[in-house]
């Protein structure tokens, strides 16, 4: 045979491998994927990345399972495609699972993989992005494939706070399995086909006798307004992958670098006079705190983030100038806006994300104080109010706020206040720094003067005016330097760009220490 020829010979033998690879478990399988109303891993894959720019790796990977059939049932690359690409021009790592192999299960060989493609990203400082649809350890490989999630973990860990992690749960994710998403910075988990849970239907029938559907025991309803867990929600996978293509957008790549800039039509000094008569004129009359940010930020564009959990705090990323910034807000029009549990820990993480990856933070104040009741109190209100002020008081990424009305109590130092290294605090006139509100107070520091009154009610209201004349605003705080300056809220754009251009160089350090102990 001529060198031409076998070398031809090994070219096409190459190239019916890689036709092999791109079929994943078969036409069959594929066809079983798509009837149930989803894409496969490499469809997913080309919807995330730029047209042409993805590169494969390990395509050629066998599992070496030898027991229960196995043998007898492998398929190129195995349960998972993994690679590189760009995303809007800038390098992403990915790796999709792919169910048409043994319903994307992790064998060892799909673990090497997943860990090679997560070593790629840290080595060169870009966000990867896993597209979860698996059953879970592959049974049949046994301590291989846990050991395969351990070693996944320990990267999701080391990973954490370096480069940004988004999960993607377009499918199943079971037991342990749930365990790598949980410990990246985002979850996106597509309507009607991603799923959760630690334990499914089955054994929680047999064990506790409840009943329960899978989509309502660990669907994107359950984890993105019960639990928490997943951050956002999407009805169909293009729209959740476009959603994940947007959050990228304002993340840099890695915690050495700032986060991108885009380009800014809206101009800095732009006035808005409606936020002069936003807050209304009854303290205990709601407003959307979401027209006070999309009014400041540039375009009104504004990602929130864990949108429908804890509703009562809004927090999500937006840019002044084209520069990205977290933004944490009080929302008025939910519970008051009060601190509760889910509120706390929610603000407590983003604030933390945010300090990690050098995202500047611009919180909007409006709270009332910490939620209370025995449920909270039982539930750990103290441990995880807590959190958010770690997360604050050890964030060195620039810190704005801006007091728009209510700061009473414990809840107004937690909210970024001078005390925890607030870098420029302002308020509007409408703010009200004070230990509680005004009838609370009167209540209690004028107890036997109303009991004994003749008229407690009249008495009541006069002190009350009075209280609120003499404490309830942001003066006595800017007279400390508690607060920087009172602004118009019109002209509160151009503060905080000010803000934040003075602030671009900003240095602060921790003490040299491990880590802190904050109180999870
Ligand atoms: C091997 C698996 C598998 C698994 C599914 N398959 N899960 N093979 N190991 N874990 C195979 C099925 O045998 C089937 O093969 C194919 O994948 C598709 O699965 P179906 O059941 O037909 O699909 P569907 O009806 O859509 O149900 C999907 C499912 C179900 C809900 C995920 O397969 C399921 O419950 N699987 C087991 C989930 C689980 O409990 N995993 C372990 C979790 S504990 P054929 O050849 O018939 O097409 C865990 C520990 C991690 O992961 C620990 C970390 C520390």
């Amino acid at each position: 045979m001529s060198l031409e020829n076998s070398t031809s010979k090994k070219h096409a033998e190459l190239l019916d491998k890689k036709a092999l690879s791109l079929k994943g478990g078969g036409d069959k399988r594929v066809d079983a994927q798509h009837k149930r109303g989803k894409l496969t891993a490499r469809e997913r894959i080309s919807l995330l990345l730029d047209v042409g720019t993805f590169e494969e790796l390990d395509p050629l990977v066998l599992h070496r399972s030898t027991d229960f059939g196995l043998e007898n049932q492998q398929y190129l690359g195995d349960a998972v495609v993994t690679g590189y690409g760009e995303v809007n021009g800038r390098l992403t790592f990915v790796y999709a699972q792919d169910f048409t192999v043994l319903g994307g299960s992790l064998s060892e060989a799909v673990a090497n993989k997943i860990c090679k493609v997560m070593d790629r990203a840290m080595d060169n400082g870009a966000p990867i992005v896993g597209l979860i649809d698996s059953g879970g350890a592959r049974i049949q490989e046994g301590v291989d494939s846990l050991s395969g999630y351990g070693a996944i973990f320990q990267r999701n860990v080391m990973a954490s706070g370096v480069i940004p992690q988004i999960s993607v749960m377009m499918g199943p994710a079971a037991g342990g399995a749930t365990y790598s998403p949980a410990l990246t910075d985002f979850i996106f988990m597509v309507e009607g086909l991603g799923q959760m849970y630690i334990t499914g239907p089955d054994v929680i029938k047999a064990v506790t006798g409840e009943e329960i559907s899978h989509e309502d025991l660990g669907g994107s309803e359950a984890h993105t307004v019960k639990s928490g867990v997943a951050h956002f929600a999407e009805e169909t996978e293009e729209s959740c992958i476009s959603k994940v293509q947007k959050l990228l957008s304002f993340l840099p790549q890695n915690n050495m670098e700032n986060p991108p800039p885009a380009s800014a039509a809206d101009p800095s000094d732009r006035y808005a006079e409606s936020l002069n008569k936003i807050i209304p004129d009854n303290p205990n009359q709601p407003y959307n705190m979401l027209d006070v940010i999309h009014t400041v930020v540039d375009s009104q564009d504004f990602l929130q983030v864990h949108q429908n959990f804890a509703p009562n705090i809004l927090v999500g990323l937006a840019r002044f100038e084209g520069n990205p910034v977290g933004i944490v807000a009080q929302q008025p029009d939910h519970h008051a806006g009060v601190l509760d549990i889910d509120a706390s820990v929610k603000a407590a993480r983003f604030v933390r994300f945010c300090d990690a990856f050098n995202i500047p933070l611009v919180t909007f104040i409006d709270v009332p104080g910490f939620l209370p009741g025995s449920s909270q109190e039982y539930g750990g209100i103290i441990r995880h109010g807590a959190k958010l002020i770690f997360a604050y008081a050890e964030a060195t990424v620039p810190k704005i706020s801006i007091l728009t009305r209510k700061a009473y109590g414990g809840a107004y130092i937690v909210m970024s206040s001078k005390n925890l290294k607030g870098d420029i605090n302002y308020s509007w006139p409408t703010g009200q720094v004070a230990v509680m509100g005004a009838e609370g107070a009167v209540n209690i520091i004028h107890r036997s003067k109303i009991m004994d009154s003749d008229n407690p009610k009249k008495l009541t209201a006069e002190l009350v005016s009075e209280y609120e004349g003499n404490l309830m605003n942001p003066y006595i705080a800017a007279s400390r330097g508690m607060i920087d300056d009172v602004i118009e809220p019109g002209e509160t754009r151009t503060k905080v760009i000010k803000a934040l251009k003075m602030l671009a160089n900003k240095r602060d350090n921790m003490p040299p220490k491990k880590h802190g102990s904050i109180p999870l």
